[in-house]
């Protein structure tokens, strides 16, 4: 039976490689499972100050299938194996930013980057750390897609379509993995506040300074969201940290919505 207990350190032990840990969702992921006793590395294309010191960092960039193995290849070295693995690397930075003349307006290679660093990347990093896992007979992975998954835009299809293939994909996933007791869940977060959402907001407006501030308050307005605030990275990261422990032992194959309650549809 799994220890049900709530700890600051219920992750010590635990070896965990999370991508785009460096700002935003990834890096309030990154901090809160190092704090809970994880050893963590993460990646990204650029380096940062902010990581906690016990954090590695691997510069990668994840659109790539150099990127992926250079990331899987370092962390099993640095690790010697893995338990964890959040795929986060993505978002509006990763191919993702709005195009607001709709469809026609997105090209085949915009479809093709949003693809590459929010679906490919991860079903490439899950294939190169997941027989790890199995060997060991326990593990769980936890894909960072989108509401925008189950809701589509007509600015963003393709990276909502990006997000909708790996929320499809990680399900299968969760099946097949299931009977080594490796987990697989999905995280659909709403407008999260994130470096990445200021830019959407500025992109869609135009606004720049203080502005800037209260085009983000529209597009939360616009989300609709019934609960009052905003959703924060540390909300994600409190979600994907209780995925990953042992009290979640018997969840897998599921998609966790978190949206303050905006997403319309049962
Ligand atoms: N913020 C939201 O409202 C929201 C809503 C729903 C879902 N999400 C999802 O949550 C995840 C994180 O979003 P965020 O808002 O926290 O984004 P963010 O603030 O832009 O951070 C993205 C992270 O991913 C890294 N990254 C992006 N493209 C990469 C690439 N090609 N290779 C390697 N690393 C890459 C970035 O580092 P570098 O730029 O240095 O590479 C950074 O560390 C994404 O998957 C996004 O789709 C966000």
């Amino acid at each position: 039976m799994s220890d049900s207990t709530i700890t600051p350190t219920g992750l010590r032990g635990k070896r965990a490689v999370v991508t785009g840990g460096t700002r935003g969702i990834g890096l309030a992921i990154v901090r809160r499972l190092a704090a809970q006793g994880a050893a963590v590395v993460t990646s990204a294309r650029k380096e940062t100050d902010d990581l906690p010191d016990s954090v590695r960092l691997v510069t990668a960039d994840l659109s790539t299938r150099e990127g992926v193995a250079h990331l899987a290849d370092t962390a099993l070295g640095i690790l010697g194996g893995v338990d964890i693995v959040v795929n986060n690397a993505g978002g509006a930075s990763g191919g993702g930013m709005p195009h607001l003349e709709g469809y026609a307006s997105l090209s085949d290679e915009a479809w093709t980057e949003a693809f590459m660093t929010n679906c490919l990347a991860a079903v490439r990093l899950d294939r190169a750390l997941l027989p790890s896992m199995i060997e060991q007979r326990s593990g769980v992975v936890i894909e960072i897609a989108s509401t925008v998954a189950r809701r589509p835009a007509g600015a963003l299809l393709h990276y909502g379509a990006a997000k909708a293939a790996l929320v499809n994909y990680a399900k299968g996933l969760a099946t097949e993995v299931a009977p080594y007791d490796v987990r697989v869940n999905t995280v659909l977060p709403g407008l999260v506040r994130t470096p990445a959402m200021d830019l959407v907001a500025r992109h869609i407006t135009g606004a720049t300074g203080e502005d800037g501030d209260a085009a983000v308050h529209m597009m939360v307005q616009a989300e609709g969201a019934p609960l009052p605030g905003t959703t924060e990275p540390e909300d994600v990261a409190d979600l994907v940290s209780f995925l990953v422990s042992d009290r979640a032992a018997r969840i897998t194959g599921t998609t966790h919505v978190i949206d303050g309650g905006a997403l319309p549809q049962v």
